[in-house]
């Protein structure tokens, strides 16, 4: 059978670091208290004029030179973003002109913080079918233009940062990607969201509140709690796998309570997830792939390794994937 297979990773964050001190002289807020409640220490801010699609750029050029892929030889590009650079073309379009990838027909995806596992499960139905050969797939925020800088309740959560993968079709028998499982709830559209279409040319401020992060987070936290372990158990029964049988746990990072209570829940020892929330915060579409490539560059995935996926975002939209590195 074929199955897509992860054939390299790659990750692109900003040069500026914004830490909580940092944000102590912004708003009513500490240091004590951000890390307690989300893990966050610091997180990345994109430089003026750098766009969603330059990070995109960066990631994708970091993941095709892993897996010893040229541009020209994409047939196929997905960005999962919810910050692209104009309301349309699509921020893939950007991309593709920018890595030189003429021969990929190329769109976005827009399912927040789920997005690049939407994206991940969108490509390997094109790869599985054998409609195409070479698929990458990117998540990449500028969340810091959507971010309300006066809230506290949200401007504390977030950065900007950009990850990626090249898909393409696996020739062993069991590896790569085992299942998917996507869900959405669109009568949860109102806990989290950006009401209206931001302007991808302003940096700093912009007039107006409509076009910034609206949350209201202890619903998101239990709504999250609730629907993590149930899409991961389902995902592990369809590629007839348990918890028992995962060695890594690829996670959304969205809050270290949110991870360390699922994992808890499904009885994962937290060890088994990749954690870098306290150095990028939430990064929305961006985190489940930038984390999959540091644990990648680190060593830490083994052929045929068990790795389980997660990820949630405003939708409320959700899932979970397995695969056998
Ligand atoms: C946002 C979140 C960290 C808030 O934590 P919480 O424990 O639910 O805290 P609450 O919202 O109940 O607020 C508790 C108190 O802290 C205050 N507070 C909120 N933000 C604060 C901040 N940055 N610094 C200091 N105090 C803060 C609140 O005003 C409130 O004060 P009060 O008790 O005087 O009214 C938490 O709800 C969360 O992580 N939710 C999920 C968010 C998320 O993951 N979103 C993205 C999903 S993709």
């Amino acid at each position: 059978m074929l199955r897509t297979v992860i054939l390299g990773t790659g990750s692109y964050a900003p040069a500026k670091v914004l830490t909580n001190a940092d944000l102590e002289k912004m708003v009513a807020t500490n240091g004590a208290w951000i890390v307690s409640r989300t893990g966050i220490e610091e997180r990345r801010i994109a430089a003026p004029g750098e766009s969603t699609s330059d990070m995109a750029a960066a990631a994708a050029k970091n993941a095709l030179e892993l897996a010893g892929v040229d541009p020209r030889e994409l047939d196929l590009i997905i960005v999962a973003t919810v910050t692209g650079d104009a309301q349309t073309p699509a921020c893939a379009a950007f991309l593709q002109a920018k890595i030189g990838a003429e021969n990929a027909f190329a769109f976005d995806v827009s399912a927040a913080c789920a997005g690049s596992l939407y994206a991940l499960s969108i490509a390997d139905q094109f790869i599985k079918t054998g409609k195409v050969r070479r698929a990458l797939v990117v998540g990449a925020e500028t969340l810091s233009r959507v971010v309300d800088w006066t809230n506290r309740e949200t401007c504390v959560l977030f950065g900007d940062a950009a990850g990626a993968m090249v898909l393409g079709p696996g020739e062993e028998e069991g590896r790569g990607l085992l299942s998917t499982s996507l869900r959405t709830d669109g009568t949860l559209t109102t806990i989290l969201g950006i009401p209206r279409a931001y302007d991808p040319r302003q940096d700093g401020p912009t007039p107006g509140e409509a076009h910034k992060i609206k949350m209201r987070g202890r619903e998101v936290y239990k709504v999250a709690l609730r629907l993590l372990p149930e899409i991961v158990t389902e995902a592990l029964a369809m590629a007839g796998l348990e918890a028992k049988d995962v060695d890594h746990v690829i996670a959304h990072q969205a809050n270290a309570r949110i991870i360390e209570a699922s994992l808890a829940q499904l009885g994962v020892p937290l060890e088994k997830c990749w954690m870098n929330i306290s150095r990028f915060g939430n990064t929305s579409s961006a985190s489940m792939p930038i984390t999959l490539d540091e644990a990648n560059r680190a060593g830490r995935l083994k052929k045929g390794d068990v790795i389980a996926m997660m990820a949630i975002g405003a939708g409320m939209t959700w899932g979970g994937a397995v695969l056998r590195w």
